[in-house]
């Protein structure tokens, strides 16, 4: 089934997309009531489980943490800038971790794009199932791999927020401003170098 633009900040497309891909998008104001249990969480991760990867390697981790537990304060400690600002109320902050080489220290150079591409996975279903993802790339990683114990070869490249959508109106100037903008893309004649 296809959809076109409905809500306040879904794609306004150039062509039919499915639901999921129309209306997604990366709030910053999560609902500071909403959890995610068990079942919910084992689905994002299932999603992801099932992308494709370079000779299905599946180089990507993932570390989980629910509001409330210490591993949240952990991470919600190393964000930077304005993430520490809103993302405190997502119900769950993911982070993504890719496997640049293996134990034997045998690189694999595709690890960052399958990661990518899982987490992408992870955010179609996410959308699905009525929950709404924040993907960041301001946190100290050097800091999480150390509370982590990450050993050598594993690179944290980004941490996901996962949550119901909750109040703009909640969030503190400018990102109140922000949060209602309309959202852009770049024209498809500028991304597609050529289409035979
Ligand atoms: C790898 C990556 C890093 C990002 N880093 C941040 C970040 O540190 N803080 C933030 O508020 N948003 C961050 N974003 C969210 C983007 O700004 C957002 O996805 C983009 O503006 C498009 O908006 P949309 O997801 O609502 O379509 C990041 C997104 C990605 C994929």
């Amino acid at each position: 089934m296809t959809l076109t633009a409905t809500g306040p900040r879904h794609a306004d497309t150039d062509a039919p997309l499915i639901a999921p891909l129309i209306e997604r998008w990366s709030p910053r104001a999560y609902d500071p009531t909403a959890e995610l249990t068990d079942a919910d969480v084992r689905t994002l991760l299932e999603a992801a489980r099932w992308a494709p990867s370079a000779m299905n390697l599946q180089p990507w981790r993932f570390i989980v943490a629910r509001r409330g537990s210490e591993s949240f304060t952990l991470i919600h400690d190393a964000l930077m800038g304005f993430n520490q600002a809103w993302a405190d109320s997502a119900a769950a902050l993911i982070v993504n971790i890719a496997e640049l080489t293996d134990e034997d220290g045998k690189p694999r150079p595709w690890a960052k794009y399958d990661l990518g591409q899982a987490v992408a996975h992870l955010t179609v279903q996410a959308q699905h199932d009525g929950l709404h993802t924040h993907q960041m790339g301001g946190f100290d990683g050097a800091r999480l791999a150390e509370a982590f114990d990450l050993r050598e070869g594993l690179e944290i490249v980004s941490i996901t927020a996962v949550g119901k959508v909750g109040d703009a109106s909640s969030l503190p100037e400018p990102l109140r401003e922000r949060e209602v903008a309309p959202r852009s893309r770049k024209p498809l004649d500028e991304l597609v170098i050529t289409a035979a």
